[in-house]
């Protein structure tokens, strides 16, 4: 394709340069013509020709040097609407979209102009969840502290109850815990997305961990009466033991925290050829088709009215997916609203 391109350009130079030399020739013979009759004189056969050819080259190397200068002309105003394109990115104005004409999709300047127009895109999207994160983190923050501030103004009134006094206390100190929490995960998603967070993969027992996990979420699932239904065989795999640590605990203490009481949760586990896949299952308050979409995506959560009760950031189950993705691994989440909620997790063996 690109040699048939180029095969016929050069054939288009060729014949312009072919019908130029006719052309010039015949100027060239009619100017030489006219001078030498106004001159009054007619000089040798041999040196009117060479005359001729001398006009013809003149003429041929000035049309070649107004053509050039135009093409110079052409190049600075491309290379200045570039310059002036990335001088504002570089200020922050990512709409910019410059013209791609046709005839230049495939050629360098094309390439260079796609790829400038790909990054205004790509930027403006970035610059677009930039800005999403810090309105999310805000008003994750407002909410704890506008309770704080107004608690702590209650507290300061003397003649509050004793009872009342210990319960404002109370809310108090489980919306500084939430606080903490919200920047707790907001710093190990960060440094998880940041490329420095250490990844020590190791051999260990997956079911061991698994048991562990359960066992020290224990007091809450004990709590509610849950039914804790566990069926998990001998296996070892290699990944990151704390960071997978925190995938079991995020994901149990959901189904336990989004569970009625006296409701059940199921924890099984298979391993195939080369992958390990865990179930948690919880006949909780479920999920809607809508909801299952964004449960994975930062800040998300899926019933605003139960939130305050709660005190989850929504970031748990993106920290879960990040974590995921480093092993390889993927989760899956299928729930029918008010029914049940399953998460699937697969794992390569050797991540
Ligand atoms: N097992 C579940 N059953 C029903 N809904 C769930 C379940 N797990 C997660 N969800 C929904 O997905 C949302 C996001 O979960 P995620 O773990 O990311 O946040 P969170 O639990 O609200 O807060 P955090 O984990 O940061 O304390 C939850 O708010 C909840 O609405
Ligand atoms: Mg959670």
């Amino acid at each position: 394709m690109k040699n048939g391109k180029f095969v016929l350009r050069l054939l288009m130079v060729l014949t312009v340069f072919l019908v130029a030399n006719i052309i010039f020739a015949f100027i060239a013979f009619h100017i030489t013509s006219w001078i030498y009759s106004w001159l009054g004189k007619h000089p040798h056969g041999f040196w009117q020709q060479f005359n001729t050819v001398i006009a013809v080259f003149v003429l041929f190397a000035c049309s070649a040097a107004i053509i050039f200068l135009l093409g110079l002309k052409k190049q600075r105003n491309y290379w200045d609407t570039i310059v002036d394109a990335i001088g504002r990115i570089a200020k922050g104005d990512f709409s910019v979209q410059l013209d791609l004409k046709s005839d230049e999709d495939n050629d360098h300047f094309g390439q260079l102009i796609s790829g400038i127009n790909n990054m205004a895109v790509e930027l403006g999207e970035l610059e677009r969840m930039r800005q999403e994160f810090i309105s999310n983190v805000s008003h994750e923050i407002q909410s704890p502290l506008t309770s704080i501030n107004g608690f702590a103004k209650a507290l300061k009134n003397i003649d509050l109850s004793e009872d009342k006094r210990h319960h404002y206390l109370e809310i108090i100190e489980m919306e500084s815990h939430r606080l903490s929490k919200i920047s707790d995960n907001l710093l190990k998603l960060t440094s998880l997305e940041s490329q420095h967070h250490p990844f020590e993969p190791k051999l260990y027992r997956l079911d061991k961990q698994l048991r562990n996990v359960v066992l020290s979420l224990e007091p809450n699932w004990l709590e509610k009466n849950i039914d804790m239904d566990i069926q998990l065989k001998h296996l070892s795999f290699i990944a990151d033991e704390d960071l997978m640590n925190q995938v079991w605990m995020n994901l149990l203490s959901n189904s336990i925290k989004f569970t009625p009481h006296a409701g059940k949760i199921r924890l099984t586990m298979t391993s195939q050829h080369d992958t390990v896949t865990v179930v948690i299952t919880d006949n909780g308050i479920g999920l809607t088709e809508e909801q299952q979409k964004h449960i994975f995506e930062r800040f998300y959560k899926a019933d605003q009215s139960r939130v305050a009760t709660n005190g989850g950031s929504g970031l748990g189950l993106s920290i879960v997916k990040k974590i995921l993705d480093m092993h390889h691994g993927s989760i899956t989440v299928e729930s029918k609203l008010a029914e049940h909620t399953t998460f699937t997790i697969t794992l390569p063996l050797q991540s």
